[in-house]
């Protein structure tokens, strides 16, 4: 985890978020329940700029939240392209369309709602980018789905890969979302079909790529 003031200094010195996502990003602390999950300033310029730089044809994220990732992903989309998100929470529903409004970008935008799972199971588009951000414990079960999914030379992206600093904390042995990402982590390590590097930026993330 960086030092908050580390952050502040980082996000006074990239390109601020733009009205739509400062909006999204407020509106999410002062009105949803727990605000951390939202991806915020600096990661969604991560997402933002990796995405410009592959210009997907087709996107995936598990786990939409308010729709602050979504947006910034779909930005770099290839023109005609589409980001296909999952959420589960119907209550988040009203918020994400709004915004994916205000943004523009209700044509790139397919939101699907309901179980990750149950619905990766029903897709058969092949993927350029995913972004992996939804339950920890699915982690491992959403990886293996969607690696078929994604074509050779594309990028799987997966979010908290750190956990808060839990995964090198023994005391933490026993919690279950601590156990599972350990578990993705080690497996991806050992994943001879892919590539991966491990950023310990913000709570830690993966960037793994399919071998050509
Ligand atoms: C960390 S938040 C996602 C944050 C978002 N990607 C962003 O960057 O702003 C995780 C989201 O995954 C959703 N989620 C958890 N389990 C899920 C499941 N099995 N299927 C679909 N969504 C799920 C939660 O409801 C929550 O909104």
């Amino acid at each position: 985890m960086i030092e908050r003031t580390i952050e502040e200094y980082a996000e006074e010195h990239s390109t601020p978020e733009d009205e739509v996502l400062f909006d999204l990003n407020r509106k999410t602390h002062l009105k949803v329940l727990r605000p951390k999950m939202l991806s915020g300033h600096l990661q969604g310029k991560f997402l933002q700029m990796i995405s410009e730089m592959i210009q997907p044809q087709h996107i995936l994220e598990v786990g939409t939240y308010t729709g602050y990732a979504t947006i910034c992903l779909a930005r770099g989309l290839k023109s005609g392209g589409k980001i296909t998100t999952i959420e589960k929470n119907p209550e988040l529903e009203t918020m994400i369309r709004e915004y994916i409004r205000k943004a523009g970008l209700e044509e790139s935008v397919d939101l699907k709602m309901g179980d990750a799972i149950t619905i990766l199971k029903q897709t058969d588009q092949l993927f350029d980018l995913a972004f992996i951000d939804a339950d920890k414990e699915n982690y491992l079960s959403y990886y293996s789905l969607i690696k078929d999914k994604i074509r050779k030379g594309g990028y799987i992206i997966v979010d908290n890969v750190l956990w808060y600093g839990k995964v090198v904390n023994e005391s933490e042995s026993r919690d279950p979302d601590t156990i599972a990402i350990k578990a993705f982590n080690d497996y991806v390590q050992e994943d001879n079909e892919v590539e991966n590097l491990m950023l310990p930026f913000r709570d830690g993330l993966s960037v793994i790529r399919k071998k050509v």
